[in-house]
């Protein structure tokens, strides 16, 4: 462990910000630390602290960076960006939100070396940990695409933005999801053009174009629990891939995200039947895996674009479907 050798989370230890005394390191991400803290009153809250610049990280937290974007007209760049900003964009984007699947901000504040949010201690380990540790049941997987649809109908949120294993944790009260993501307009420069920017705040491996699409995201990680292994696992570049096993239509999808400095698509191209790879996996499996990820086998047997799941309802009735045909995990 290598907790011993970072000063700067040691030193935050016992230090005060609002009414709580920082306890101990909980989490940590791309952009901030999590504490759990306590009041006098031995409350436990948990406390998120953006990282400084130079912050080393703790080997205890394995986890999937989120990265920064600017698209400007189409392109894509990614981007250095301040985790002080970042959490300011994510408390603007959740303090109002109130939801049983999504944690809530209780408080924060913006003031210098004690700039933090705070949130319920949720009790519990992140998704990440959960899936490892074997077979995930239908009921949780079911019980998140209802989450995800409520979130995705509120006019004040509309996307999660950043939906990873990461950024859910189960609880004895289910799974809640924390920080999500952003892709908005920012105000930049005077220069006319300069407001035409999007910030994006996201992880590819599961937004691989870049879209607020929570749907896709989730069939993402529908596809990794099953599979035990991610679809879209590092970037590729074109010919990184046999392209006689595609079709023309995702060949050229592919290319036309390329054009635009978006490398993240092309990992789709690796995609094989589920059933190929796991043996004995159920036909009803095979095409709701595909499906979610908006893939298929053509009648040509190329692998092709699919129109995917309409809905998050749409894909909780398909999840019923299997826990009828007498599956009950992935
Ligand atoms: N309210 C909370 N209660 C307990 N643990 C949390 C809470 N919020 C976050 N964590 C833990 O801290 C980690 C980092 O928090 P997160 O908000 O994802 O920060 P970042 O924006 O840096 O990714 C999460 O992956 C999770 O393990
Ligand atoms: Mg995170």
């Amino acid at each position: 462990m290598s907790t011993m050798s970072n000063q700067y989370v040691n030193d935050l230890i016992g230090t005060q910000f609002g009414d709580f005394t920082l306890q101990e390191l909980v989490g940590e991400g791309t952009f901030s630390h999590v504490f759990r803290a306590v009041d006098r009153q031995k409350n436990d809250k948990a406390v998120k602290v953006p990282r400084p610049f130079s912050s080393g990280r703790d080997e205890r937290f394995e986890f999937l960076p989120t990265q920064v974007f600017i698209k400007r007209g189409q392109r894509f760049t990614p981007q250095e960006a301040s985790p002080v900003h970042i959490l300011r964009i994510q408390v603007a984007r959740t303090k109002a939100v109130i939801d049983q699947g999504m944690v809530r901000i209780e408080d924060y504040s913006f003031d210098g070396e004690t700039s933090h949010c705070r949130m319920p201690f949720l009790s519990g380990r992140t998704f990440r940990d959960y899936m490892r540790s074997g077979p995930v049941p239908i009921t949780v997987l079911r019980n998140l695409t209802l989450t995800l649809s409520r979130l995705n109908h509120m006019d004040n949120f509309g996307y999660h933005g950043d939906v990873k294993p990461e950024n859910m944790i189960v609880t004895n009260n289910g799974v809640i999801l924390v920080d999500c993501g952003y892709f908005g307009n920012v105000n930049v420069g005077e220069r006319l053009d300069d407001a035409q920017k999007t910030l994006i705040v996201t992880t590819p491996r599961y937004y691989p174009r870049l879209l607020p699409d929570d749907l896709l995201a989730f069939g993402l990680i529908l596809w990794e629990t099953a599979m035990r292994t991610p679809l879209i696992e590092s970037v590729a570049y074109s010919g990184d891939y046999d392209s006689d096993t595609v079709s023309d239509r995702l060949n050229d999808i592919v290319a036309e995200e390329e054009a635009i400095g978006n490398f993240n698509f092309t990992g789709v191209m690796g995609a094989e039947k589920p059933s190929a790879v796991r043996e004995g996996l159920p036909p009803i499996i095979d095409n709701l895996l595909l499906k979610a990820v908006r893939l298929k086998f053509n009648d040509s047997n190329l692998l092709d674009i699919d129109e995917g799941f309409a809905s998050f309802e749409e894909l909780a009735d398909e999840l019923r479907k299997l826990s009828q045909a007498g599956i009950h995990y992935l």
